[in-house]
């Protein structure tokens, strides 16, 4: 795939596929333009089209900017790294006892239940329910991607109606008696004195939830497919544990977890050459934009102290991730932590390595090794 973009950064860096009926966008200045235009470039989706992007995401200013605000004011880096020591009893509860067993399968004994148990408890779901989530985001992660939609449409209407029934009983609870966390901060919040929607409520707790997990556990898991794969590197950030702050942005540079955005043009402009029609959809290529020569010298060398490293893989503009300083966190805390405690982790080469297919996420399906 690497060879694939750089041929088109060089010779169509903006190209219009028809079998998507999107225009991609490859290069790092490009993609760049298009997040830092919100007014041109827009996240809601044309009245045609079905399936909106969760939330804020795809919504513009500035109902967008108001709605933000609110999880802004939740999610501030001091609130964040105050979560600092429940990160780390919930890392060791999932790494104790396996020393034992010899093996894991990382996905899903590691990478998934550590984020899934932080955005669960943020939102405050009960950990025996958290099981349930995992069932529907999944199916509604895949639900982005038309073909598997198309395939399933019940499959996927079903598990966003069971989604949306579960939170708006768990929010009826909070109204009758308020808890601290981040449901009932939701249901306090007001713009302009007015309350959110039952509908925008709904949406907050399913994109926070959506993307407060499946994103960071492919981030766990390309982090430990890449220590794996580069030993010295894990040996150098076991040898000095502040190398994981550059390792795991350089591991976000090559494996972005999100490996694009979608945006529509709401009037008609011209991009590195190309016209582009009101109306047409973009795909930003994250991937492709963080491996962009003109922006990152050698940028195919995995150089975990690369400095500076822009990459585009948490956006840009006004829609840049509002859970980045959560998802690094649980990074820095949990990727140290299971290379110290399993200092020969290994895979075992008789299960080959599934990567996911999805035009938004970068990861691998299960990882099992020895450690
Ligand atoms: C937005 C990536 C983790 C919550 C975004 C966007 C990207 C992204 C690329 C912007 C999309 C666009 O412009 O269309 C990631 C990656 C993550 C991660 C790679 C982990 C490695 C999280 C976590 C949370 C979260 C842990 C919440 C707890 C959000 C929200 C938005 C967002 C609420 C919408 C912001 C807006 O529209 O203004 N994320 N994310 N993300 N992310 Fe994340």
């Amino acid at each position: 795939l690497l060879d694939w973009y750089r041929q088109m950064r060089a010779t169509q860096p903006v190209y219009f596929e028809s079998r998507y009926g999107c225009w991609l966008v490859f290069s790092y200045a490009d993609a760049f333009h298009v997040l830092n235009d919100p007014v041109t470039f827009s996240s809601e989706p044309s009245e045609r089209e079905d399936g909106r992007q969760p939330g804020i995401l795809g919504m513009d200013d500035p109902r967008h900017r108001q709605l933000r605000a609110i999880i802004h004011q939740a999610f501030t880096p001091r609130i964040i790294e105050q979560l600092g020591p429940r990160i780390i009893a919930v890392t060791n509860a999932l790494l104790d006892g396996l020393q034992e067993r010899g093996e894991m399968e990382v996905i899903q004994e590691f990478a998934y239940p550590l984020p899934l148990t932080i955005i669960a408890e943020l939102l405050g779901v009960p950990a025996e329910e958290q099981a349930m989530f995992r069932t529907w985001s999944t199916a509604l992660t895949r639900g982005f991607q038309p073909s598997a939609r198309a395939a399933r449409p019940q499959a996927y209407e079903e598990n966003e109606r069971a989604l949306r029934s579960y939170f708006a009983q768990k929010l009826e609870e909070r109204r009758r008696a308020p808890q601290d966390d981040l449901m009932s901060h939701l249901l306090m919040a007001s713009v302009d004195g007015q309350k959110l929607s039952e509908e925008e409520l709904l949406d907050f707790c399913k994109l926070l939830l959506l993307a407060g997990h499946e994103t960071t556990a492919h981030l766990l898991g390309n982090a430990v497919v890449c220590f794996d794969a580069y030993p010295e590197i894990a040996k150098q950030v076991r040898a000095d544990p502040a190398l994981i702050m550059s390792a795991i942005e350089e591991i976000l540079r090559c494996f972005p977890s999100v490996s694009g955005a979608l945006r529509r043009a709401t009037r008609e402009t011209i991009l590195n050459g190309q016209r582009i029609e009101p109306g047409q959809s973009i795909m930003v290529q994250a991937v492709s934009a963080n491996y962009d020569e003109t922006q990152f010298p050698d940028p195919e060398i995995f150089d975990i102290q690369r400095q500076p490293n822009r990459h585009l893989t948490f956006g840009h503009g006004i829609h840049f991730c509002l859970g980045a300083p959560l998802a690094r966190l649980e990074a820095r805390i949990a990727l140290p932590l299971l290379l110290e405690r399993f200092p020969t982790l290994k895979h075992q080469p008789e299960h080959s390595i599934e990567t996911i297919v999805s035009p938004f996420l970068v990861g691998v399906k299960a990882f099992h090794v020895t450690l």
